[in-house]
Formats: C-alpha cells, structure tokens, sequence
C-alpha cells in the first residue's frame, strides 16, 4: 500500500468534486470460483477500491460521505476457524488504519446503513456478485441496478485517476523494470525455428512470478499475431514467421503495463517482413513524438492511420490518397484498432466505468466507423495521463475475403496484391508513454524496436 496520507487525500479530492452529493459506495471485488467454490482465480481487488483504499482483500466494501467526510470500512475479520486455511490475518482495524479509515462496521450493518441513507451513488457494478449485493440492498432487480450508476461519481473518479501522480508513474515503471522489459527482451530471443508459444508464454508468466508480478491481462504470444486477442500458444514457430508478443505485467501495488513486440523468427527480417515493420515503426515513432498536452489522441490515431496508409501505397497494398482513404476507414482493412489507450491500475485504465467516460468528453465523440470506433482514447492528452501507443498492420484472412467479395473499397485496396502477404500475421508495436508538461516520455528500460537492435539480438 502507499501511506495512510495519499488514500486520505485521494478521499479529500473526492469529496472536494462530489461536494454534499451524498453517499459514495466504493465496493471491493470477492473471490470468484473456478470449478467450485473452494477452488478460487487468483484474487484482483477492484481497481476504484485499490485507488481510494488500497486494502488488497476480498469482502470489503467502503463508503464516504461527502456531507460529513466520515468514511467507513465495512467487512468481517477472520475467524480462528478461517484462519486454519489462511494464516493470521491482521485485523481489520489495522488495515483501515493503513488507509487512514475512521471507522469499521461487521458487514451485515451495510444494508440497514444504506437503507437509512437517501442519496447513494455507485460505479458501474461488472463482477455478477456485486450486482447481486447490490440488488438485494436497494430492492431493485439487476437491469435497474445496471442502469442505477452515478455519472456524476464515474466523472469524478475519471478526473482524478486519469491524472498519474509521481508515485503512481513510479509503479508503473517498477513494473517495466522489475518484470516486463526483462521478459520481452530475454522472449524475443527465444524466437527461434522449432521454439513453441507455450515454452515462451511460459517464460513469460514465470518471469512475472519471480519479480512479484502477475499479468496485467491474459498473455499474447503468437505467430498468429493478426488475431487480436489469440490467447492461444498451440504454435511451433516456423522460419519466415513473425512472433508477436502483447505482455505486460502489473506489479504488487497492482500498477500495469502492457508492452508489445513484433520479432521475425531467427532474428532476421525479409525484404517483406522488414518493409512492413517499418510502417509500423514510422506510425510509432512519429505518433510518440507527437504526443504533448492540448493535443488530441484521435488527432494522433487518424495521423497514425495516415501514416500506415501511405506505407502501404508504397510497396501496392493501397492505392489512392492517404487522407481519402482514412477518410473513408479503408486503412481498417489492415489497422482495425484503436492507437491506445490510458493505463494505470487497469491494463485499459477505468474500462469498468464505460470507455466514453474515460476517453471521450462534450468536445470530442468516437467516430463510429469500423476501426477507428475500436479507439478507447479520442481526447485532448493533460500532463499526467499515461498511455499507450500501439499501432499495427494486420493480413486477417477472414476479413480481407470479405473485403475482396464485396469489393468493398476497391478503388483503394489492391486485392490481387495482398495474397503475397498472407503469411505475415500481424505486426504491432507498443509502448507506454507519460504526457508531461511540455511533450512526453516513454516509460521503461528501452526495449529493442529497430530492425537493427531487433536483429542484433539474435
Ligand atoms: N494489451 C492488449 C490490449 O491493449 O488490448
Ligand atoms: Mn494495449
């Protein structure tokens, strides 16, 4: 946990926002089961309740009053029966102390304290259990739960935790450092002919375990790298085929990462493979030089798209202008995703509170066009926002027949051309980006990009 004063004032901030507006409920996550109750996922506490609270156990829930300032802890310490298959945990006034809490109550006063409270608010409620607790306290069925969250509590919390504190920057790069750059770099050199997925997947995750991480998300290690999220590591790798690897670990303050390389099995790019990547790379690199306050990130994606389109003029995969062709959303043919998106206590930073919320405002709406709709991240960039820039160039088998059936954008896409390709996959490349005051920095042990450092691994 950070220090009793940084959940103490996090609190304040809230409450500065949320003046007199009533109760917040923030409600911490429970264990889930696997197959039965006692066989359980590994425990992640919600990220709203790390945040304002920072206790990283299952069974809690908080509230704040926004009226009075008096923030309670509700939950149950362990009992000497529970603690036979627990250990001792400590108290959970101890805990509520570490966050600087005034006050426990058992968790059966939660219900007949709300119930004599008149103005609540809530997040959106994702785990089924929650809205379940939820449904039963306010006597309301789940599609009236579901629809029963505060704007006004979600807009706070987007405001504060969108901006990342030194302390917060620091965790993100102590999971870089301790755990992700060392993964990618020692993976990209496992890419070798007749090296499995797996065996590297495995590397990976074990990586994480031995420098007190986990992954952040579930892990992307795949010669089939045009499927986005293939969490599938069946494949042998084959000379000729490029491994794309999407990992990122978060660290024990639960502080992500999300990191991705693309490296040619053998460690030595063809003539194609290369001229590929180094789209990828330019749309990378001029999207990072780019990135300063005031500007906006869709400003950046369409250029990112700009850029890839223009690629892929130039080696007779496209055809046309590249502004027109952005435009019109045929570079989606080959970049179906969005450029980034903020990162922090989440891998895709306060999803749970609705992507609009966290990535769009008055000034700027998603474009609902296949691909660039994809973008979780359309507005204007402030200093302290973390992200990502991850653009990509796909051969996606099922959409490019699609495409050529309906000869859909056919004055922009050469068809004929791209059966050359298909044994590509998909190239992208991602790193993690901190707007500071005048342009950014990316975070991290620098981890190699470049043809040259990428081939000069092997
Ligand atoms: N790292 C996976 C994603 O950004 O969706
Ligand atoms: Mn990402």
């Amino acid at each position: 946990m950070f220090s009793a004063d940084t959940y103490i004032k996090r609190r304040k901030e809230l409450i500065k926002i949320l003046n007199n507006k009533g109760l917040l409920l923030i409600a911490g996550n429970n264990e889930v089961p696997v197959n039965y109750p006692g066989n359980i996922y590994r425990f992640r506490q919600d990220s709203n309740f790390l945040y304002f609270i920072g206790i990283d156990l299952p069974g809690l829930t908080a509230t704040i009053n926004t009226e009075t300032g008096e923030t309670i802890l509700y939950g149950n310490d362990n009992t000497v029966e529970d603690s036979v298959w627990t250990g001792n945990v400590p108290k959970l006034k101890d805990w509520a102390e570490q966050s600087g809490f005034q006050k426990v109550r058992s968790f059966s006063k939660l219900e007949p304290d709300l119930n004599n409270t008149s103005q609540i608010h809530y997040l959106p409620p994702y785990p089924h259990d929650r809205k379940i607790l939820l449904s039963e306290i306010f006597k309301k069925t789940i599609p009236e739960i579901d629809a029963g969250y505060s704007v006004d509590f979600i807009k706070a919390v987007v405001k504060l935790r969108s901006i990342k504190t030194k302390e917060e920057v620091s965790q993100i790069e102590d999971a870089l450092n301790r755990a992700t750059s060392k993964f990618h770099i020692a993976a990209m050199k496992m890419a070798l002919p007749g090296e499995y997925e797996f065996r590297i997947a495995g590397h990976i995750e074990s990586t994480m375990l031995k420098n007190k991480c986990t992954p952040a998300y579930g892990i992307i290690c795949s010669v089939r790298g045009e499927i986005l999220h293939n969490v599938n590591y069946n494949n042998s790798l084959k000379a000729g085929q490029m491994l794309l690897i999407d990992a990122g670990a978060e660290n024990e303050l639960h502080y992500a990462s999300d990191i991705t390389r693309t490296t040619p099995v053998g460690g030595k790019f063809s003539e194609k493979q290369k001229a590929v990547y180094e789209i990828v790379l330019e749309a990378l690199n001029s999207s990072i030089s780019k990135i300063k306050p005031g500007i906006t990130y869709r400003q950046i994606h369409l250029e990112a798209a700009k850029i890839i389109a223009n690629g892929l003029i130039n080696i007779g995969l496209m055809k046309g202008n590249c502004e027109e062709i952005v435009n019109a959303g045929a570079h989606a043919l080959f970049f179906p995703h969005g450029l980034g998106h903020m990162l922090g206590l989440d891998v895709h930073d306060m999803e749970d509170l609705g992507e609009d919320y966290v990535g769009y405002n008055n000034d700027i709406t998603r474009i609902d066009q296949f691909g660039t709709a994809y973008l979780r991240l359309g507005r204007s960039l402030e200093k302290g926002f973390v992200l990502t820039v991850e653009p990509g160039i796909y051969f996606i088998p099922q959409l490019i027949k699609k495409w050529k059936n309906e000869q859909k954008f056919k004055h922009f896409i050469n068809y004929n051309k791209i059966d050359d390709y298909l044994d590509l996959g998909g190239i992208r490349i991602e790193d993690n980006v901190l707007v500071t005051s005048e342009s950014n920095q990316v975070l991290g042990t620098p981890i190699p990009k470049s043809v040259n450092d990428i081939e000069s691994l092997f």
